[in-house]
């Protein structure tokens, strides 16, 4: 996993909860990296894994909700990053529809090492879009957030429903329409 995810995270758990907090979820992890991150590195999916199960251990909120706010945050550090990936789009079901062919390919250029989820599309109309998530790291809230974003970057909004085809979300149907 990019070290922006892990330093853009840490960045938020100190906003919102306080330093404290930051060392306290980077103390109880046992993490290869220290817990020390630069965001051009790459490091394992399980410290970012240990760090949100003991954030939400110590906020009671659970680990889905707390990749939701994440990703919403996660997708303006995207927007500022990579503008020009998003100029691309004037629809978001045409930019989510994209990810896979897209957006994740060039993604894949700036940084060859990058985990990324695969979206198949199943069905897509003008205003539906049917894709089907797949990751061994079950981050479908994350994909959530940054779908419910998309359609607020394009003054829109839409309902999502989430269907998982594994027990462990490790695939996950999302059902998209347009409001
Ligand atoms: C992960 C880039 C749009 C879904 C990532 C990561 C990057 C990235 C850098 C982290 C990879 C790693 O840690 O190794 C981008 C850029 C985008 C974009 C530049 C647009 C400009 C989207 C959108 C979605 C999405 C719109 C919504 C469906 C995900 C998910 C992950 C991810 C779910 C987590 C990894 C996983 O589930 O396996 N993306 N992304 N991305 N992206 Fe994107």
């Amino acid at each position: 996993m990019k070290g922006i995810v892990f330093t853009e995270f840490l960045e938020l758990v100190e906003d919102k909860f306080g330093l404290e907090m930051v060392d306290n979820i980077i103390n109880a992890s046992n993490l290869d990296s220290g817990g020390v991150y630069t965001a051009v590195g790459t490091y394992s999916f399980s410290e970012m894994l240990q760090l949100l199960e003991h954030l939400s251990a110590n906020t009671g909120i659970s680990i889905d909700d707390l990749l939701l706010v994440y990703s919403e945050h996660f997708f303006s550090v995207l927007k500022d990053s990579y503008p020009g990936l998003l100029e691309t789009y004037k629809d978001p079901i045409e930019m989510i529809s994209s990810i896979e062919n897209h957006i994740h390919v060039e993604v894949r250029k700036i940084y060859p090492d990058a985990e990324l989820p695969t979206f198949e599309v199943v069905e897509k109309t003008e205003n539906s879009l049917i894709v089907i998530y797949r990751s061994s790291r079950a981050m479908h809230h994350f994909g959530l957030g940054l779908m419910n974003k998309t359609f607020e970057h394009f003054n829109s909004t839409a309902t999502i429903v989430l269907e998982k085809l594994k027990e462990d979300g490790t695939e996950v149907k999302f059902l998209i329409n347009k409001d």
